[in-house]
């Protein structure tokens, strides 16, 4: 299972170490994504060594690869999660404005995407933000928090970024509800803790390709 972890510029970023550790011991493959304003939070290196994969920090970085590096990301993730997720990330989704790698990829993948919010209390519940949560949930995006609490801008309200443990739980239900989904008649789907496998070939291979071909259009991209 490959998971794309997108992290944004909030105070909250510190926890996406906690994420990626949790859930590359669920058996998932980690790529971690951050934007430019997150990397004053939280290192490459400290995502890096947690998620034992590079991390994608800039759009124009390519490696010698001739396929772009977002693209690839985008196919090849099972699950799109961004925690945490700022107001400005939210709304750049909604928008569909594609001007950095997180961007870029949320536009190009098929995958589910998960987004954990969090920021001051005043912009979760300003009306331009709940908007947009509104615009991305009209199109499947699934949203887990924010909570109540103490925010590190000093005040009480919502805006916490979500237990971590709950967001590596939905994030790994999701994957194997989209698997299970995937599942054709015939098809004999197993768990290994939280993978999900079919007869002995690891799942989301299958998965992938049929998300690839899931239209004429996209088969037709592919070759
Ligand atoms: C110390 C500090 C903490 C911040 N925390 C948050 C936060 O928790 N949530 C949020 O939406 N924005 C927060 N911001 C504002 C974002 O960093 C800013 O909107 C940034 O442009 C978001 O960039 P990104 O969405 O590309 O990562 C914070 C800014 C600073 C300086």
């Amino acid at each position: 299972m490959t998971i794309v972890l997108g992290v944004t510029a909030s105070i909250a970023a510190y926890r996406s170490a906690d994420i990626a550790s949790k859930l590359r011991k669920e058996a998932c493959n980690i790529h971690v994504v951050l934007t430019k304003g997150a990397a004053q939070f939280i290192t490459p290196l400290t995502l890096q060594t947690l998620s034992r994969n590079p991390v994608t920090t800039d759009l124009f970085a390519e490696t010698a690869d001739w396929h772009p590096g977002h693209i690839d990301l985008a196919d090849r993730a099972d699950l799109l999660l961004v925690a945490p997720a700022t107001a400005d990330i939210i709304a750049k989704l909604a928008l569909g404005l594609a001007d950095d790698a997180l961007t870029a990829i949320a536009l190009a993948t098929r995958a589910p995407i998960l987004i954990a919010p969090a920021m001051n209390g005043k912009m979760w519940l300003h009306p331009a933000t709940q908007n947009n949560v509104t615009v991305l949930r009209s199109r499947g995006i699934d949203f887990i928090g924010p909570e109540e609490g103490m925010l590190a801008c000093g005040y009480e309200g919502i805006g916490r970024l979500w237990p971590v443990d709950e967001i590596v739980a939905k994030s790994t239900v999701r994957m194997r509800s989209q698997i299970e989904l995937a599942a054709r008649p015939g098809d004999c789907v197993f768990r290994l803790g939280s993978v999900s496998w079919l007869v002995g070939v690891p799942f989301m291979a299958v998965l992938r390709d049929r998300r690839r071909c899931s239209s004429a259009g996209e088969a037709k991209i592919k070759k």
